[in-house]
């Protein structure tokens, strides 16, 4: 049965599961599989539950572009109003060519390389989120070689624990990102001094699928605290970014909705005057897009245990489509496309072809499975396939977006042969 956090899933009177009526079975007759299937309108809702919560506050939602990169999901965002938080200069070609305002883009990541940076000012983009002194060096230096004055926040790291898994917690001090937000005042003066700096904002980001909103408020009150220092100083702010962060349900989580974390986020910052004047800033990745998605998957071989041992579900997804499992050790959900009522079900290891003990999708799942079924992973909209590698070899799967009742291939499966386009044989090896 298909919990709630995925309302457009559902499944046939023939019971079999489609994404937006659109029935997955069709997706892999038409695109094979691995194919990673995102509802437009799950995005869409996803997103104006976040803008309505905010009501007739100012705010600006920053999609977190690393989640999903693919231009047709960037495209859509940016038509319903979004901003976008990128990591890198490629995410910003990318959001350039899906249409997002430059304006609107706000640049995190701890190692912008002066190429990067450069990209970002010809741009105009509306903010760099900046990481460290040196970073703030070479940021102004870079402005003075253009002519140009930086947009610049400073993204702090208010010390706070995201409770959530090590690898995706960044607000502790022990963390690299950030500047710990005991030194933020300096450089706040530092950037105010230069005139190749424009101070717009305060930026930070604690983690990622956090599942409670205490930390989010304890973030707030620190960037306030910040905040206070700064305007005895005279230091004038036009934005607050809080970043992104809100989890979503895999399996049992109870993450808070959108309208818990913004009325939590807003709750804080509106109790001071200044700051509730001035906009404020979101960042989420995998709130818009994760819960839209699947990956299908086709079963290949069964190879079920005669006695007590594992019994394997070998499918044709592997760690290199969907990483996730295989580095955090995630648990997603994991159904039949069409459950078939003439096999009983049993306890699977859902596993990949790739040459790891660690390529597994899911562990001891109670699925009915047949040869050739196939299956669908819940949940993996976010950090599916923007995580995706070509390990042994394998060619990243498709995307197809459902929208309006079609589907759409927003990316083709990628080929052998552009695999190796980059590479070269030397010569005397030919
Ligand atoms: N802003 C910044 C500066 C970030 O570093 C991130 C995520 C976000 C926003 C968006 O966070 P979200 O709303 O998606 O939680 N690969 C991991 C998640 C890594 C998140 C990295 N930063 C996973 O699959 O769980």
């Amino acid at each position: 049965m298909i919990r709630l956090p995925y309302p457009h899933l559902a499944r046939n009177a023939d019971q079999a599961l489609n994404l937006d009526g659109y029935p997955l079975s069709h997706i892999a007759a038409e695109f094979d599989t691995p194919t990673y299937v995102y509802s437009s309108a799950a995005i869409a809702q996803a997103y104006q539950s976040l803008t309505a919560a905010f009501g007739d506050r100012k705010h600006q939602i920053c999609y977190a572009v690393k989640a999903n990169s693919n231009l047709a999901i960037l495209a859509l965002l940016a038509k319903l109003g979004a901003g976008f938080d990128i990591v890198s200069g490629g995410e910003l070609a990318r959001v350039l060519k899906a249409g997002g305002a430059p304006k609107k883009i706000v640049f995190s990541g701890v190692g912008k390389r002066a190429a990067e940076i450069r990209q970002a000012l010809e741009a105009g983009i509306g903010c760099l989120n900046v990481e460290s002194v040196s970073e703030l060096a070479r940021i102004s230096g870079i402005a003075q070689e253009l002519g140009v004055v930086a947009p610049i926040s400073l993204r702090v790291n208010p010390d706070v624990d995201a409770k959530t898994h090590p690898y995706i917690s960044t607000g502790l001090k022990d963390n690299k990102f950030g500047i710990p937000i005991e030194q933020a005042p300096d450089l706040y003066r530092y950037t105010a001094r230069d005139p190749h700096l424009r101070i717009v904002g305060i930026d930070c980001h604690i983690g990622s699928q956090l599942t409670d909103v205490s930390p989010f408020a304890a973030a707030a009150e620190r960037v306030l605290a910040l905040l206070d220092v700064l305007i005895l100083e005279g230091i004038e702010l036009h934005h607050l970014d809080l970043g992104g962060g809100l989890g979503i349900r895999y399996t049992d989580e109870h993450p808070p909705t959108a309208a818990d974390w913004v009325n939590t986020v807003v709750s804080v910052i509106d109790q001071h005057p200044i700051a509730r004047r001035l906009p404020l800033m979101l960042e989420p990745g995998r709130f818009l897009v994760g819960p839209a998605g699947v990956l299908l998957s086709r079963v290949e071989y069964l190879k079920p245990h005669p006695a007590e041992g594992k019994s394997f579900a070998i499918v044709d997804a592997a760690m290199n489509d969907l990483m996730r499992p295989a580095l955090y050790g995630s648990v997603m959900d994991i159904v039949a496309v069409r459950p078939l009522p003439v096999c009983t079900p049993a306890v699977w290891e859902i596993v990949g072809p790739v040459c790891e003990t660690g390529d597994f999708l899911g562990h001891e799942r109670h699925l009915a499975l047949a040869e050739g079924d196939l299956i669908a992973i819940l949940g993996a909209g976010a950090y599916g396939f923007s995580m995706a590698s070509n390990y042994n070899t394998r060619g990243r799967p498709a995307e197809v977006l459902i929208d309006a009742g079609s589907a759409h291939l927003i990316r083709a499966r990628e080929t052998t042969e552009s695999l190796w386009v980059n590479e070269q044989i030397p010569v005397n090896y030919q």
